[in-house]
């Protein structure tokens, strides 16, 4: 006998107690039939013809291929089946309402990392799902805390649907037999401590002291502060970063640094940070700016920026202390605006 349940079967159990962990469901549900799709599109690769660059660029003037366009539209249409009254999508300025009257809103990154499509590398949609406040687009204004679920599909060598629901982390693979996704992994649990950390360090020059100082101090390994050798990983995907240290540990820090751009981080908190930090923690590990807890941040506007630092509860603890400890952002960084000798000094 087969026990590992069908995502469908997983969502629908006690559906019928709680109407907005029901409405939540058929938000997943939907989206991962689009999923299903944009996983044969992308295994497809330059045979399914849409490769290249669209020629338009996204709210944040990211050049945006035909796929991102393609998963924009997938993933609309899905939600457009769902309960949800309006929906924030990377590729779009504003949110759009779809059902006014549902109990649902969504932000979604369709297909994060798409730089990495033609290296073959793992790719993702992300989304973050939150009950409706009564302005719907408030609604998106609201911390992090607010969301009822979240998740991640991994378009890798496996199809991966990471789940944060009711409280818990699962993973569910996608069955190429079947086009279902099964569990395949029940609650997720992140190791409290790492030796394994992620970052990209050719940006280290642009980087805050406290940054700087706690790479500094893996890197001297046995000889440094934290007393024992660390290795490194850097992906360049988000997604697939997340899923390692789901299921290795780690700590991955996207910090903002003194480039201009770069003042509030690269990634963006409400389609990237919020879902991706509250699947952190209900793994058990953590998400920080470094100065505040991800799910207490509150977007400004749509496409808000933020630094991220996440995973294994004690490294990320550790680089929230040295924020503390350590100057104020940026005066220690070697670029030439921040410098010592730079123009702000
Ligand atoms: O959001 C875009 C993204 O591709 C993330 O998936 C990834 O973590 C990051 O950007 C990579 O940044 P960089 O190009 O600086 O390595
Ligand atoms: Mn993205």
């Amino acid at each position: 006998m087969d026990i590992r349940p069908a995502l469908h079967a997983y969502l629908d159990w006690p559906a019928h107690h709680n109407p907005t962990r029901a409405a939540a469901a058929a938000v997943v549900e939907a989206l991962a039939g689009a999923a299903v799709e944009l996983a044969r599109i992308i295994a497809a690769g330059s045979l399914a013809g849409i490769g290249g660059e669209s020629g338009g660029t996204n709210p944040d003037g990211d050049r945006q291929k035909y796929v991102d366009l393609v998963a924009d539209r997938l993933m609309r249409d899905a939600l457009r089946t769902a309960p949800v009254a309006a929906v924030l999508s990377e590729e779009a300025e504003l949110p759009e309402t779809l059902d006014a009257d549902a109990p649902l809103c969504v932000a979604i990154d369709p297909l994060d990392g798409s730089a990495n499509l033609e290296n073959n590398i793992s790719v993702g949609t992300i989304f973050s799902i939150r009950p409706r406040g009564y302005d719907i687009i408030s609604t998106f204004f609201e911390p992090g805390t607010a969301q009822c679920a979240a998740g991640c599909f991994i378009y890798g060598p496996q199809t991966v649907l990471v789940l944060a629901f009711d409280q818990c982390v699962d993973a569910f693979t996608l069955d190429p037999r079947t086009n279902q996704f099964v569990l395949t992994a029940r609650d997720l649990q992140i190791p409290p401590d790492t030796a394994e950390f992620a970052i990209n360090s050719s940006n280290r020059r642009h980087w805050s002291g406290a940054v700087r100082g706690y790479i500094d101090d893996c890197l001297a390994g046995v000889n440094g502060e934290r007393g024992h050798d660390f290795n490194m990983r850097w992906i360049g995907s988000l997604v697939a970063e997340a899923y390692r240290i789901l299921v290795r540990g780690g700590v991955f820090l996207y910090p903002a640094d003194a480039r201009p751009g770069y003042r509030e981080g690269r990634l963006r908190l409400l389609y990237e940070a919020h879902p991706i930090a509250l699947i952190m923690e209900w793994a058990g590990g953590a998400a920080s700016s470094g100065r505040a807890r991800i799910l207490e941040l509150s977007a400004r506007t749509p496409h808000q920026r933020v630094p991220l630092i996440m995973g294994s509860a004690r490294a990320v603890r550790d680089v929230d202390a040295a924020h503390q400890t350590v100057e104020p952002l940026f005066e220690s960084s070697d670029a030439p605006l921040f410098a010592r000798r730079g123009l702000f000094r």
